[in-house]
C-alpha cells in the first residue's frame, strides 16, 4: 500500500470535478482503494506516505484513436481532404513499416511523445505489417504503458505494397493474438479493418470473425468525410448507412467498439451506435485538418452516447490529450453558433470525456473512486501558478497552457512510468 498526498481533481461526474486540497490517495495492487481528506479519513492504517506537495494529482489522458505510423507526418501535408490525402502522403509513409529499423524508430519516438504528454493508455492503428505491430506493442509493454495495438487489415483501394491477402492478413492477426491475448495484460490486440473503402467484403468479414473468435474489441474510423460516406454507399449498396455496413460483418458493438470520428453520424446510424454501445473517437483536430467537419459531441452526450477523445496523429497535429480537450470545448462552441439550443462543452465534461469516459474501455480507469486502476500524473504548475489560482484555474491553466515540462510524475496501473528509451 502506498499513500499519495497532493492536491487531488478528478471527475466523478461528467459536470463537476471532485477537488480535495490536500487529499489522499491509497493505492494497493494498482487500484484506488481510498481517497479523501484526511489521513484519519481513509483508516487504512499504516502505511508510506509521498508527499506531492502543492502540486495537482489528476488522472492520466487515454488517446482513444491514433496513428502511430503517421507519426513522421505530424504537423505536415494539411493541403487535402481525407482520400487524396490518404492516398498522397499517408499510405506512401505507412508503406515504409515493412522496413523493421525504420518502424522501431519511429514507433520508439511515439511511445517516448505519448508518455511525455501524460498519455498513459492509447488505442492505437499500426500498420499491415506483423513484425512492425509486433515491436510497437512490444514498445508499449516495455515502457509499462497500456495499450490496445491494431495490425491495420486492409486489401482494396490503396497501393499494392498495403494489400494484404484475407489468408494472410489472419495469420498475421492470430500470431499476435496468440503472443499478446491475455485479459489482464496491459498491451492487447484490437481488431482493425482500416475502413469500408480499403477492405473488401471478404476482409470485413474475416475481421468480424476474429473479433468473434478471439473475444477482441474492434476500432475503424466512420462516417469522418463526405466524399468517404458516398463512396461507402457505392461500394456496400445493401447497407442502410456506413455504421450498417460495419454491423453487418459483426464490427459494430457485437465486441467492444470504438469509431473514430463520426462527424456526420446521425438517424439510424447514430440510433444503431446508441443501441450497440459504439463508442466514438471524437478527434477535433483532425476533424478541422482535413476539413472534414465538426462532430455534434454535445448531440452525443445529450442521446447518452460513449465518447472518448483522440489526437488522430497526423490527420490531427497535437499529441496531447490536454489539447484536445481544449480543442473539443473550442469545436463545441462553434457549433453553437449554428444552433444556440444545444450548450456548448464545459471544461469539466471535456476532462470527463479523456479521462472516465475513455477509460471505460480499458476497465475501470480515468477515476481516482475507490477499485479504479491508479493511472495518475503529478501536474507542478508552479511556473504557471504565479497569482495564487484556486484550484480548478490551475487545472484549467495547465490544460490550456501547460505542456509535458509541467507533468513531473507518471503513473499507469500504480506503477510510476519513467521516460521510455528511444
Ligand atoms: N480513414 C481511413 N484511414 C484513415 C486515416 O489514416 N486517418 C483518418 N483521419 N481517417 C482515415
Ligand atoms: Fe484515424
Amino acid at each position: 500500500m502506498k499513500i499519495y498526498k497532493a492536491n487531488i481533481l478528478f471527475t466523478k461526474e461528467k459536470n463537476q470535478f471532485e477537488v480535495i486540497e490536500n487529499g489522499y490517495v491509497a493505492v494497493e495492487d494498482g487500484r484506488v482503494v481510498r481517497v479523501g481528506q484526511s489521513l484519519a479519513e481513509l483508516n487504512v492504517g499504516d502505511a508510506e506516505v509521498v508527499d506531492f506537495g502543492d502540486s495537482l494529482l489528476i488522472p492520466a489522458m487515454n488517446d482513444m484513436h491514433v496513428h502511430a505510423p503517421q507519426y513522421r507526418n505530424q504537423g505536415i501535408a494539411m493541403d487535402l481532404e481525407l482520400i487524396p490525402w490518404l492516398n498522397n502522403y499517408t499510405f506512401p509513409e505507412e508503406a515504409k513499416y515493412c522496413n523493421e529499423e525504420y518502424a522501431e524508430r519511429m514507433y520508439r519516438r511515439f511511445v517516448r511523445d505519448l508518455w511525455r504528454f501524460g498519455t498513459m493508455r492509447t488505442v492505437a492503428f499500426a500498420t499491415i505489417h506483423e513484425q512492425g505491430t509486433r515491436l510497437l506493442m512490444n514498445l508499449f509493454r516495455q515502457a509499462g504503458m497500456g495499450a490496445f495495438v491494431g495490425k491495420v487489415d486492409m486489401d482494396r483501394n490503396c497501393p499494392d505494397s498495403l494489400v494484404q491477402d484475407v489468408e494472410s492478413a489472419v495469420r498475421a492477426n492470430e500470431a499476435l493474438i496468440a503472443e499478446f491475448n491475455r485479459p489482464d495484460d496491459l498491451v492487447r490486440p484490437i481488431i482493425t479493418p482500416r475502413f469500408i473503402p480499403s477492405c473488401t467484403p471478404q476482409m470485413l468479414k474475416a475481421c468480424g470473425e476474429l473479433a468473434k473468435r478471439y473475444n477482441l474489441p474492434v476500432q475503424s474510423h466512420l462516417s469522418e468525410n463526405t466524399g468517404e460516406i458516398a463512396w461507402v454507399r457505392e461500394l456496400e449498396p445493401q447497407s442502410k448507412n456506413y455504421g450498417d455496413a460495419y454491423n453487418r460483418y459483426g464490427l459494430f458493438g457485437q465486441t467492444p467498439t470504438i469509431m473514430a470520428h463520426c462527424v456526420w453520424t446521425d438517424g439510424e446510424e447514430l440510433e444503431l451506435m446508441k443501441q450497440n454501445h459504439v463508442m466514438v473517437a471524437h478527434c477535433p483536430t483532425s476533424n478541422l485538418n482535413l476539413a472534414s467537419g465538426m462532430a455534434p459531441v454535445r448531440r452525443f452526450l445529450d442521446e447518452g452516447m460513449w465518447v472518448g477523445l483522440g489526437s488522430d496523429i497526423s490527420g490531427g497535429h497535437d499529441l496531447s490529450i490536454f489539447r484536445m480537450i481544449v480543442y473539443a470545448i473550442q469545436v463545441s462552441k462553434m457549433h453553437y453558433q449554428k444552433d444556440r439550443t444545444k450548450p456548448f462543452l464545459t471544461l469539466p465534461e471535456a476532462f470527463w470525456l479523456a479521462t472516465k469516459s475513455a477509460g471505460q474501455f480499458f476497465g475501470k480507469v480515468g477515476s481516482f473512486e475507490p477499485g479504479y486502476e491508479f493511472d495518475a500524473l503529478v501536474i507542478d504548475d508552479s511556473a504557471l501558478n504565479h497569482d495564487n489560482y484556486s484550484l480548478l484555474h490551475r487545472l484549467e491553466r495547465f490544460i490550456y497552457l501547460g505542456d509535458d515540462r509541467h507533468i513531473v510524475r507518471r503513473f499507469c496501473r500504480g506503477q510510476e512510468i519513467s521516460e521510455p528509451e528511444v
